[in-house]
Formats: structure tokens, sequence, C-alpha cells
């Protein structure tokens, strides 16, 4: 049982890291960006909302996310196996929310992970991100760093490769803006409270596997 939030920029590899750790812990991922595009594509009343303000590249608003995490976290999975958080908490009232039902439930965080990546590299590597489209697979590839053996195909699945609507320099620039200043203060809140470790995500995908690992 282990309980994981991994923070991070948008672009800083939360959902690459996820990958891993999910399978060596046994412990369920959890991406409130997968649940919202889940929820779009299936024109929920969620997903509708939701949609406008993830296509500009803004934040969802508290009160739909907070609820939407709870009742995952109420999930039998989730009590048994604990969590590992990629995209929540992004703001200081999604942090404190969390808290507060994690100390009604008389539990907490093991780690919190910061992924530290330069704005710079961020751009590069959210533009030239692929994503596989079966909600099964979901893998991530880059089409310099972690190319797919076949161009727009799977190499897991054989499903094709699509790229995200908010992966292009005007949203991701916005994305940026939006983290530092509404996201970036959790580093501070978790630093308090003695649990957060910050590694350079900036490494080839193996180096950064290490540096997590060494953390946890
Ligand atoms: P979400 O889906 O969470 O997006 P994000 O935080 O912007 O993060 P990304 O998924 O873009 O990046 P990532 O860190 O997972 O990186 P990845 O591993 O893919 O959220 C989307 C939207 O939903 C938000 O903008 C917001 O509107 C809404 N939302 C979600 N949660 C919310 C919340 N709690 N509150 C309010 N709104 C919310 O990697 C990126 C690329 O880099 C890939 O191409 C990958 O191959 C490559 N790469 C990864 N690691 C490495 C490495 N070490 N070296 C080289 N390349 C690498
Ligand atoms: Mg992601």
């Amino acid at each position: 049982m282990i309980r994981l939030i991994i923070l991070g920029a948008p672009g800083s590899g939360k959902g690459s890291q996820c990958k891993w750790i999910k399978e060596d812990y046994n412990v369920p991922h959890i991406s409130t960006g997968d649940i919202l595009r889940k929820n779009i594509a299936e024109e929920t009343k969620l997903g509708i909302k939701a949609k406008s303000f993830i296509d500009k590249g803004e934040l969802v608003p508290d009160e739909l996310v907070i609820d939407l995490l709870k009742n995952r976290l109420e999930e039998n999975d989730c009590k048994e196996r604990g969590f590992l958080l990629d995209g929540f908490p992004r703001t200081l009232s999604q942090a404190e929310a969390l808290d507060e039902y994690l100390n009604e439930k008389g539990i907490s965080i093991d780690k919190v992970i910061n992924l530290h990546v330069p704005d710079e590299e961020i751009m590069v590597r959210a533009i030239n991100r692929r994503t596989c489209e079966n909600p099964e697979c979901k893998e991530i590839y880059h089409l310099v760093y972690n190319p797919p053996k076949v161009d727009g195909v799977c190499d897991k699945c054989g499903s094709k490769l699509f790229t995200r609507k908010d992966d292009n320099e005007e949203t991701v620039r916005n994305r940026l803006h939006v983290y530092h200043e509404q996201t970036e203060p959790l580093i501070k809140y978790y630093t308090e409270k003695g649990i957060l470790a910050t590694v350079i995500g900036q490494e080839k995908f193996e180096d950064t596997v290490a540096l997590v690992k060494a953390v946890l």
C-alpha cells in the first residue's frame, strides 16, 4: 500500500513515470487529465463543462475536480492498494481539500515527487508528444526522444496515435503560465510538510526512472 502524488509542470513527464510506478507498486494510477479527457470523449455532463477549460489550457474549476477525485478515491482499489495521483492537486484549495478528506479517513500521503523540467524543454516535449488512443493502453511517445517503430502506430497495442488538442504552442504556453501561478505554490506547501522530493526530470527517461526509484 502506497499513497503518492506526482507534481510537475505540463509535459514534465508525470504520465511517463506513472506507467512504471503503477506496475512496480501495484497501485492505481489516477490522472485527472485522463479522466477529464475520457469524459469529454463520452460527452458526459462533466466532460461538456470541462472541455472549454482544457482546450484553452486553463484549469477546470476546483469543485468539479475535487468531487471527481474524491469519488475515485472511494473505489475499492484505492482503499486496498493506495493511489498514485498524476495532475492532482493543482491548486492550494485542491491540496487542502485532499488533506481534509485524508484526515477524515485517518490516512496520509507517503511522498510527493516533484518532477522539475525547465520551460524551454517542456515546449519541445509537449509539441512532439503522441499518445495512444486506446484507453486501456495510453502509451506516451515523443517523436524525437521516444518515437514509435511505425509512424503513427502504438508499439504496444497497434492502435493509432494522436496529438492532444492542448499540445499546440499557444496552449502549452498558457498551461505553463497557469502552472507557475497556481500549481507551483504546492512545492512550498508539501516541502513544509516534509514529504516532498524534487527529481530533475530533464535526464533521459531511464535516468529519471533511476532518480525516482532512489527517492521511493
Ligand atoms: P493533464 O493531462 O494532467 O496534463 P498536464 O499536467 O498538462 O501534463 P501532461 O499530461 O501534458 O504531461 P505529463 O507531465 O504527463 O508528461 P508526459 O509523461 O506525457 O491535464 C490536462 C488538462 O486537464 C489541464 O490543462 C487542465 O485543464 C485539466 N486538469 C487536469 N487535472 C486538473 C486539476 N487537478 N485541476 C484542474 N484542472 C485539471 O511527457 C510529455 C512528453 O515528454 C512525452 O512526449 C514524453 O515521451 C516525453 N518525456 C517524458 N519523460 C521524458 C524524459 N525523461 N526525457 C525525454 N522525454 C521525456
Ligand atoms: Mg499526463
